[in-house]
């Protein structure tokens, strides 16, 4: 597929995307949401690829939704199309995804942020959800996601008052694992994805899958999810590497397998 919204590069096992509507402030329109969803769908049938980095440019990771495109939608078309449903498909991925964001990452913008597995900010970065201020509200998972990340109470005031978060106050609220400076940041990134790209890619599959469940079940259930899956893992080639490796005090070279 030849993509216009988007570059997509392959650096060692690491796939990078880099939204690329400079004009637009990288807005996510229909042909963006179709472009991502190709290339990171490629990825994840790509046996090669660990792990994704998903960034957007110094300016904006993306300043949301594009408002253009859906200022005259009708309910009808909304509804026709299940208007947005398709992020849930990008959001099902199941290789690790890691959002670099520096500058703008508002309404949609941060959204698709909160659906990569880690943010990773620039000193620059902004997050918000201002769909208030254009008469509706978090359509993208914001009201949900944004609360599981940083508590009622900010996301009420995030999604309320459609004020912006900078870096600090992101990571102090937990929205971001790391806030690095904004000239550091790609490189931080792909370094990240490359670690984890070097791990046994089923064991990093299931790791993400674990740690997901733990949104959707009870501590019960998710406790006994991890333990099924953490007993699978002794069927893997890459635990009898990873442990003799230990044993034996070298680098393990994982198969994948
Ligand atoms: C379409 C957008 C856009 C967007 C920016 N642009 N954001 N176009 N959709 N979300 C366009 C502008 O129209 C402008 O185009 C160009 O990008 C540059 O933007 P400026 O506003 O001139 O830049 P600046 O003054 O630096 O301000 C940056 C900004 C501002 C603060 C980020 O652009 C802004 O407030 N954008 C909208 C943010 C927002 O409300 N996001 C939420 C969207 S709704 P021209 O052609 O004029 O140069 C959403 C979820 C919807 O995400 C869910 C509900 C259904």
């Amino acid at each position: 597929m030849a993509y216009e919204t988007i570059i997509v590069e392959t650096r060692g096992k690491v796939g990078l995307i880099t939204l690329n509507r400079p004009k637009a402030l990288n807005a996510l329109n229909s042909q963006v949401l179709a472009e991502l969803l190709a290339a990171t769908g490629t990825f994840e049938a790509d046996q090669a690829i660990g792990a994704i980095v998903i960034t957007g440019s110094e300016k904006a990771f993306a300043a949301g939704a594009d408002i253009k495109e859906m200022q005259a939608k009708s309910y009808v078309d909304a509804y026709m199309e299940d208007f947005f449903s398709g992020w849930e498909a990008f959001a099902r991925n199941r290789k690790p995804m890691i959002a670099a964001v520096a500058g703008y990452a508002l309404g949609g913008g941060c959204e698709l942020a909160m659906m990569c597995d880690f943010i990773i900010a620039a000193d620059s970065a902004k997050f918000g959800q201002p769909e208030i201020t254009l008469g509706v509200m978090p359509g993208m998972g914001g009201s949900q996601r944004l609360t599981r990340f940083v508590g009622k109470s900010k996301a009420m005031d995030m999604c309320l008052t459609g004020r912006m978060m900078d870096a600090a106050e992101a990571e102090r609220s937990g929205l971001v694992s790391r806030v690095v400076p904004a000239a550091d940041l790609m490189e931080e990134a792909m370094k990240a994805a490359a670690k984890i790209a070097d791990f046994s890619l089923p064991a990093v599959m299931m790791c993400k899958e674990a740690v997901n469940r733990s949104y959707e079940v009870t501590l019960a259930e998710g406790l006994r999810f991890e333990r099924r899956v953490f007993h699978s893992m002794f069927s893997l080639d890459d635990q009898k590497e990873g442990m003799a490796a230990f044993a034996e005090k070298r680098t393990a070279n994982f198969r994948n397998r």
